[in-house]
């Protein structure tokens, strides 16, 4: 599916739809390049989730853990390495009991889940972005037919 965002604020409706259906166990996998919304997404979807206080990129920290209705664990993978990689136990953080956003999910494409939704963004102006969603396997094919029909 093809959706275009023309605001901050209809970013966060899409965040606030996704974060409604999360479960433990979901894996959101982000792509686009920098100033896409990847973060601005996390945000919306944290804001929904129920996680108080501010949500930053965690480019530097690769992982940043929050409590919410579930909890929340935000990456970034941009810069990692592979020995981080094979060192942080991604599965874990796929398999817990939150749900897992990773900002430029593509560096780490064969670490992935098979079972995500992915995300990619591109700016199309200062305003508007193109979110091309897919739903990798169950049950996130359902939560982007949800999502079409929700408007
Ligand atoms: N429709 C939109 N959705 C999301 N962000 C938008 C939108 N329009 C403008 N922006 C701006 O684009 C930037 C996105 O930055 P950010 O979320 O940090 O990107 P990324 O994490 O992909 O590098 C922010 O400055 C935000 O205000
Ligand atoms: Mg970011």
């Amino acid at each position: 599916m093809e959706w275009v965002s023309r605001s901050e604020s209809d970013t966060e409706r899409l965040a606030r739809h996704f974060a409604g259906l999360a479960q433990p166990g979901t894996v959101i996998a982000l792509d686009g390049d920098l100033g896409a919304g990847k973060t601005k997404f996390s945000q919306g979807f944290a804001a929904a989730l129920g996680v108080p206080g501010v949500v930053n990129s965690p480019t530097f920290t690769l992982i940043k853990e929050y409590e919410g209705r579930i909890p929340f664990y935000h990456m970034d993978v941009y810069r990692i390495t592979q020995g981080e990689a094979d060192e942080l136990g991604l599965d874990e953080y796929f398999e817990g009991e939150g749900v897992c956003i990773v900002e430029w999910a593509s560096i780490i494409a064969d670490l992935l889940p098979g079972s995500r939704l992915g995300l990619y963004i591109e700016s199309l102006d200062a305003d508007s972005r193109k979110f091309r969603c897919e739903g990798i396997g169950e049950p996130y094919a359902g939560w982007i037919e949800q999502w079409k029909y929700s408007k």
